[in-house]
């Protein structure tokens, strides 16, 4: 395959990414935990949703714009937070930035990137939200919100799906440790992707954690900014508290990202959240979570329909998002989809992907007759047009006896 032009799907960009990266690299963004369970459990999610089409409905126009938080996007998705991303092209978070502000849509800009909010904001302006982990110390996570609210960003997310780091094994074989191990096999593998090679150490090896910067030492290394993040991050001893305390300091909205137990989700809501993203990491935590698509409907019958429910993990094509979104969701974040983009491709990457999904999305609904997304729902589903018919029958069963 030949470059960016070439990839016509979001798995021709994943090849490209991985084709890019040294496999220790490719290997921390593709990774799941413990046997990578949760990887298929999110992919076989929304391989095994049916969506049933309905014909001779005029879609000759067709929108998907998505209204969220009062704020309309010009597609129901939005890019994940997705850490350390400079590392894998310098600069990433940046080309990720240009295409929200570009294509309209959101970017959630991770609590461990290598750029800045600062930075991001200049380019994605409205259109970057922020991500923040718990910090031991919890003057770094309230002074992360202040700096959110001095750049005047929309929305907050708070991740709790990070109580203890996770067991990623690829990343303990492979030395993606701090500090970073480079062993003999692995720089002689690396030496197999020159582009990434020059890209990284060109720009002076190790990336900065630019968020966190200001909280080091004037003048420390990447890697002693990095060692103060993992002091601080993660912390599990956060509670319910910890999320009060961050709302009160919060003016915004609130999302909380994680969430997988409809209890947690009501207790969510009741605590002032705004929205919840229904998420499992991507299969990064808990290997043995359930997909996030598989505990929608409960987190939606939890928290009542006018709570804004985000969905990620798994999302690969459009047909994804539209059946997120028939099963509850109101928007969808892309979290490796959009990051093999800025990987394979920078700019022109992260837009690439951003276009397949936008084109896809498109294409089905204009296969299932769906002008706009009002027009999703339930009814699309075989599950659901299963149990309607089976009323229905029984129901005339019942009439002729
Ligand atoms: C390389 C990588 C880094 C991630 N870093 C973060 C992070 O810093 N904060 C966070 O809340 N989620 C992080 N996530 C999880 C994503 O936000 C998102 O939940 C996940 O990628 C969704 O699954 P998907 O990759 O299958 O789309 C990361 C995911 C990946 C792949």
């Amino acid at each position: 395959m030949a470059g960016i032009d070439s990839a016509i799907n979001i798995d021709d960009l994943k090849r490209l990414a991985k084709r890019r990266l040294p496999k220790i690299m490719f290997d921390f963004i593709e990774g799941g935990a413990d046997d990578e369970t949760g990887l298929r459990t999110n992919a076989n999610a929304f391989r095994d949703l049916r969506l049933v089409p309905r014909y001779y409905v005029d879609t000759a126009k067709r929108e998907q714009k998505a209204t969220l938080f009062g704020r309309t996007y010009a597609s129901p998705f939005g890019i994940a937070p997705t850490g350390m991303a400079g590392a894998f092209r310098r600069d990433a978070e940046l080309y990720l930035a240009q295409t929200a502000a570009d294509a309209d849509v959101p970017y959630l800009m991770s609590g461990a990137s290598n750029a800045s909010m600062e930075q991001a904001a200049k380019l994605a302006g409205k259109n970057l939200w922020y991500q923040i982990y718990g910090s031991r110390d919890r003057t770094f996570q309230l002074d992360l919100v202040k700096r959110a609210i001095d750049l005047g960003l929309t929305t907050l997310a708070v991740t709790c799906d990070v109580p203890v780091a996770s067991n990623r094994e690829r990343n303990r074989r492979n030395g993606f440790v701090r500090p970073l191990r480079m062993t003999l096999p692995t720089i002689l593998e690396a030496m197999l992707h020159p582009a990434w090679v020059v890209n990284y150490y060109r720009s002076g090896g190790l990336p900065m954690l630019g968020n966190w910067q200001p909280y080091a030492a004037k003048g420390a290394t990447p890697d002693q900014v990095a060692g103060l993040f993992a002091s601080q991050t993660p912390d599990p001893s956060q509670t319910w508290a910890d999320l009060d305390a961050i709302r009160r300091a919060w003016p915004g909205k609130l999302l909380l990202k994680g969430v997988m137990h409809p209890e947690d989700a009501r207790i969510a809501i009741g605590n002032g959240v705004d929205g919840l993203i229904v998420s499992n990491h991507g299969g990064r935590q808990l290997d043995t979570m359930p997909s996030p698509l598989d505990m929608l409907p409960m987190i939606r019958s939890a928290v009542g329909p006018d709570v804004p429910l985000l969905l990620d993990s798994g999302v690969r094509r459009g047909s994804d998002i539209v059946a997120a979104l028939c099963m509850g969701a109101d928007f969808v974040l892309t979290g490796r989809a959009t990051l093999y983009g800025a990987t394979a491709g920078g700019l022109a990457g992260v837009k690439k992907a951003v276009s397949i999904l936008q084109r896809e999305i498109d294409l089905v609904m204009g296969q299932v007759g769906a002008v706009n997304l009002a027009a999703l729902g339930p009814h699309f589903l075989l599950d659901t047009v299963r149990a309607e018919e089976e009323r229905r029958n029984t129901g005339a069963m019942t009439g002729r006896r």
